[in-house]
């Protein structure tokens, strides 16, 4: 008889390397994984792309959104998997349907003023949140016991400039626009987002996520005071409540574009890690390291994309630089679909060839 109920992750707690610098140690060789692992650049992907049909019909079937997360692991063996989904198919969820248009990206009705937020309904996504559930708890089984799983959303604020704009834009003006325009109306979007995500966070972790990431890509487009109010307090907000839940998962903050205002995110939010873009100096990056968190990061996509002679004395300088320190190996952003799979083989046999 069962004396008491076993998740998988309390039957005999695995080592899990990735887990680490997450938890206070220095992991040599460091762990490594990349952002968008699961993508383009690998013909499995595009061959389970096309059986999927659309890019959100991948996201919302389990079989499949398992399959392709898998994929990236199969052939490089990172220490961590990130499920695969997208920061959009919260909106999705909440009723502002996204459509996904090919070459064109993202596409939303856009919502711009207080009366559209009635278009919202966070009971509603309840059943796409259970879809996305169902891919953990089959990856979280699937999965090698000593790979870590990774749990993701969107940042509110970076979310919040695809449901204003409509689409991606280079400098999230309209979302800019409103924030200054009618502050309290944006404040009510970010805190509708704060709160769906801390939920759908919260049902990943549930499901067999052990690691979270909160993926701030626009980050970098606001002034300090608005960098305070529409980053910080949302992502402080989420990290204390996922923290008070779930007291042993780590959440790992990626604010891009941030700069010199991240010290104050990663002091400000209290995440456990902090996910560095190209542009942050190696001597920055050792710094943030001795604010008691892991730092993750940073080489350029495209320089992976390029290979070569550069890629490896890059690829030394940055493990040389964060040596002895918490460090995991990963991209300043997301692979590019142009990578060459060999090049991600050659980054994963030079990190691995540490320690
Ligand atoms: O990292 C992973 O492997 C997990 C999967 C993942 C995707 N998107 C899959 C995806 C993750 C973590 C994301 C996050 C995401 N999505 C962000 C934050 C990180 C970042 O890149 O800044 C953002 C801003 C989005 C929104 C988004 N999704 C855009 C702007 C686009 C279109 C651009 C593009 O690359 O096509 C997407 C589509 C998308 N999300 C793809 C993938 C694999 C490509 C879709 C396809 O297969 O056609």
């Amino acid at each position: 008889m069962k004396s008491a109920q076993q998740t998988p992750e309390t039957a005999a707690a695995p080592v899990r390397r990735f887990l680490e610098p997450l938890t206070g140690k220095v992991a040599s060789p460091p762990p490594i994984w990349l952002m968008r692992q699961a993508g383009r650049y690998l013909p499995e992907y595009r061959a389970t792309r096309a059986e999927a049909g659309s890019f959100l019909q991948l996201c919302y079937n389990p079989a499949l959104a398992a399959e392709v997360t898998l994929q990236p692991i199969r052939r490089y063996g990172f220490d961590a998997a990130i499920l695969f989904s997208d920061i959009l198919v919260v909106p999705d969820a909440l009723g502002q349907e996204v459509r996904f248009v090919e070459k064109e990206g993202p596409q939303l009705d856009p919502i711009r003023s207080e009366d559209g937020l009635k278009r919202l309904d966070p009971a509603k996504t309840r059943e796409k949140f259970a879809i996305i559930y169902e891919t953990v708890a089959r990856l979280r089984q699937d999965l090698p016991r000593e790979t870590a799983l990774i749990g993701f959303c969107g940042a509110p604020w970076t979310v919040a400039t695809y449901m204003v704009g409509g689409e991606g834009s280079s400098d999230q003006a309209q979302a800019r626009l409103w924030a200054y325009r009618d502050p309290k109306a944006f404040a009510r979007l970010i805190d509708i987002l704060t709160d769906v995500s801390i939920e759908y966070l919260s049902g990943q972790v549930k499901a067999g996520a052990g690691v979270l990431q909160i993926f701030d890509s626009w980050a970098g487009s606001l002034p300090d005071n608005e960098f305070a109010r529409w980053v910080i307090d949302p992502t402080r907000r989420m990290v204390a409540a996922l923290k008070e839940r779930h007291p042993g998962v780590p959440v790992i903050g990626f604010p891009r574009g941030a700069g010199s205002a991240t010290a104050e995110f990663v002091t400000a939010t209290g995440v456990d890690g902090v996910s560095c873009d190209t542009s942050m100096p190696l001597c920055a990056m050792r710094e943030l390291s001795e604010l008691n968190i892991a730092v993750q990061g940073n080489l350029d996509p495209l320089l992976l994309a390029a290979g070569g002679p550069a890629m490896d004395e890059r690829i030394r300088e940055i493990l040389a630089a964060m040596k002895g320190r918490r460090h995991i190996f990963n991209l300043g952003h997301g692979i590019i679909p142009e990578t060459p799979p060999e090049n991600v083989a050659r980054l994963v046999e030079l990190v691995r060839a540490v320690g």
